[in-house]
């Protein structure tokens, strides 16, 4: 397997290679190691300054980004589009040209707009890093969510994994689909038929509308919020029905005949597509997503700059 990444930019992970997952997820095994020591910092990105611009709100992306920076020995500069000269005007890119002048080196940034961080990559000489397009990608939530199923089901390839809930919306899911396929598991997609776009079947993905048969089906539920923000129409009457029909709950998992592995990417809207009891069982691996996060996000930024040397 190559040591090196078949690309320069994380923008999705429909544009990478599933050599590039594994050596993300072996690059991330020893980071995981390394943030678990007393020190857990590392020298490798010292030299390397990271922009960080978040144009959406955002805690544990943002967060887990930072961290993974500072564990590297990076230097970063932090941009909140709220506080910002956006409000006044400026586009995306004078932004970043501004940014840019500033001599950095990275960019993680997290947009509204599906390809605003194509449209970087392919206007600024720096690794643009997408910690979420509008509905488009989230590569990085997949890239820790595959790995969090790999740790703790020993391999991906081969299971079979649900993704329930807000479909139509979730750059999570796109990004989960295109990894999980790519590393060999089976997918399915479950929500109401309002919430599930019709081209998910052409990704080679089974779409169901009946959550429990999906949690019989399944080794691994991935749920996901329904994201109202982006819902400009009603797809379902209300919250409480959305529940009453999707939402998993402890009894449903106390009826099935094998123990089944519950995740979940945050923000978790609990006693709407988990209940509680769900949410803070022994079956739910939430957390160790969360702690996954900054090993992979290390791995990322330390595969792309150690790329740059490497053609340099
Ligand atoms: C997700 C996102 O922002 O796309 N959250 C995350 O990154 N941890 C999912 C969500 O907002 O529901």
């Amino acid at each position: 397997m190559s040591k090196k990444l078949s690309t320069r930019h994380l923008i999705g992970i429909k544009d990478i290679t599933a050599d590039d997952i594994r050596l993300i997820f072996e690059t991330a095994d020893n980071f995981k190691e390394v943030i678990n020591r007393p020190i857990k910092k590392v020298p490798s990105l010292r030299d390397i300054t990271v922009a960080n611009i978040f144009f959406e709100s955002s805690t544990r992306t943002r967060i887990s980004f930072e961290l993974a920076e500072r564990r590297l020995s990076a230097d970063i500069v932090n941009f909140a589009a709220s506080s910002s000269s956006v409000s006044k005007g400026e586009t995306l890119l004078d932004t970043v040209n501004n940014i840019l002048a500033m001599k950095v080196d990275m960019v993680v940034m997290r947009h509204p707009a599906p390809g605003a961080c194509v449209y970087l990559s392919q206007r600024i000489p720096a690794n643009v890093v997408n910690a979420g397009d509008g509905t488009h990608e989230h590569p990085t939530q997949a890239l820790l969510d595959a790995f969090s199923i790999r740790e703790k089901l020993a391999d991906v390839a081969g299971k079979n994994v649900a993704i329930i809930g807000d479909i139509l919306h979730s750059r999570v899911a796109l990004s989960n689909v295109f990894c999980l396929l790519k590393l060999g598991a089976k997918v399915r997609v479950c929500g109401p038929p309002t919430l599930i776009p019709h081209h998910y079947r052409e990704l080679g993905v089974e779409v169901s509308y009946d959550v429990r048969d999906t949690l019989r089906w399944c080794d691994v539920a991935n749920v996901l919020r329904i994201q109202l923000e982006r819902q400009d129409i009603k797809y379902f009457p209300s919250l409480r029905e959305y529940h009453q029909y999707f939402g998993i709950t402890r009894q449903m998992l106390d009826e099935l005949d094998r123990e089944i592995v519950i995740m979940h990417p945050g923000p978790i809207n609990r006693g709407v597509e988990l209940s509680s009891d769900v949410a803070d069982s022994p079956h739910s691996i939430i957390l160790q997503q969360v702690e996954n996060g900054v090993a992979i996000r290390m791995a990322v930024l330390y595969l792309l700059a150690a790329q740059e040397q490497l053609s340099a």
